[in-house]
């Protein structure tokens, strides 16, 4: 197979875009269709300040990546969950995260010799530095939970009921909310997520067995920040198949964690994209189709009822003052209260 730019032997062949390119192309093709979509969506602009979640998984560094890449103000928050399963997860996490800013400046001639590598500006904090404004230099910031809460992610799930015996959902919960934290009080305009297209179609497609129009009419690549204060939230790699996103990584040399959280064993979504990856396997391109057909559905107001009464008014929580539709402490700092 050949690149259909140069004639090169190809890294990778999209047949859902009937299209083959050598390395260099590709690294060259990711950030021009990301630049692309962030114009479509109308995501962000040149002036405005990311902070990119970071898992230390190849979807969010090759974002990060891609982001600074071209150009923009894009700095990384990690969350340490404290999960081990066997792998030593979260650490490992952890450093991959840290590995590729390190990386990253080091390759980047600007920044080199701007500050030297043992200069890389990582905090291992509980919380946000807004110290480091320099355009050039990008900043992880690193939240862990267990340090901050006094508690890891597997201990607040073991003594609650929401999420039955797994800690997926409590996971879910405590990272919204400290991006959404890390986001106002660093003075963020935009929070960005890793989440690709395969992400994207196995949560549509379990949102479209049960029919749950409330969930259906928030799925979309920009989600408006609800409430002053809070970081619009976006998802610049929401038309990259998983697979374009690992080749990216590879190509690029960025190493990252190869494990999934080991709590997500066995869930629905992993059966989900099975099932998906087997049907694009017999007709190329179907999950680009379902999910582009979903937001011109919505964009033509099929769920526009659904919207209607899914709204309901939100307070700021009487503790964090994140909104809440609680009357007094959102759901975050009840998880606390109830220690
Ligand atoms: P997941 O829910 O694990 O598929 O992750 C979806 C996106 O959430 C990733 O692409 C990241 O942008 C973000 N994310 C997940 N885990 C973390 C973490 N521990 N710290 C920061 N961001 C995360
Ligand atoms: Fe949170 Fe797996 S990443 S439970
Ligand atoms: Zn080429
Ligand atoms: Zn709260």
């Amino acid at each position: 197979m050949k690149c259909r730019k140069c004639g090169h032997e190809a890294v990778i062949n999209m047949r859902q875009h009937k299209l083959a390119l050598c390395g260099d192309h590709f690294l060259e093709w990711v950030p021009e269709q990301t630049q692309r979509f962030i114009e479509k969506y109308k995501m962000f602009t040149r002036d405005e300040r990311i902070l990119v979640a970071v898992s230390g998984g190849k979807d969010s560094l090759s974002l990060w990546d891609v982001l600074l890449r071209l150009g923009y103000r894009a700095d990384g928050l990690y969350i340490g969950l404290g999960i081990e399963g066997g792998v030593d997860y979260s650490n490992q996490s952890h450093e991959m995260c840290v590995h590729f800013l390190e990386n990253f400046k080091f390759q980047t001639p600007a920044l080199r010799t701007g500050a030297s590598v043992s200069n890389v500006n990582v905090t291992a904090d509980d919380g946000p530095q807004t110290t480091n404004t320099q355009y050039l230099i990008p900043t992880l910031h690193v939240v862990d939970i267990g340090k901050l809460y006094g508690e890891t992610i597997s201990e607040v799930a073991s003594r609650t009921t929401r999420g039955r015996g797994k800690p997926c959902s409590v996971c879910g919960l405590i990272k919204r909310h400290v991006m959404n934290r890390v986001a106002r009080d660093g003075g963020y305009d935009v929070l960005a997520t890793g989440h690709n297209l395969d992400d994207e179609v196995a949560v549509l497609f379990g949102n479209t067995l049960t029919w749950n129009a409330g969930y259906l009419v928030r799925q979309a690549p920009v989600l408006p920040a609800d409430k002053p204060g809070l970081a619009r939230k976006v998802k610049p790699f929401c038309r990259l198949y998983e697979r374009e996103s690992a080749a990216y990584a590879l190509v690029r040399g960025i190493e990252y964690i190869y494990d999934e959280c080991p709590f997500a064993e066995g869930s629905t979504s992993i059966a989900h994209k099975e099932v998906l990856n087997q049907m694009e396997k017999d007709s190329p391109g179907v999950k680009l189709q379902f999910y582009l057909n979903f937001l011109r559905a919505r964009e033509q107001g099929l769920f526009a009822g659904a919207e209607r009464a899914a709204h309901v008014e939100l307070n700021a929580c009487e503790k964090c003052g994140q909104p809440t539709s609680a009357p007094e402490l959102c759901a975050f700092c009840r998880l606390w209260e109830k220690r």
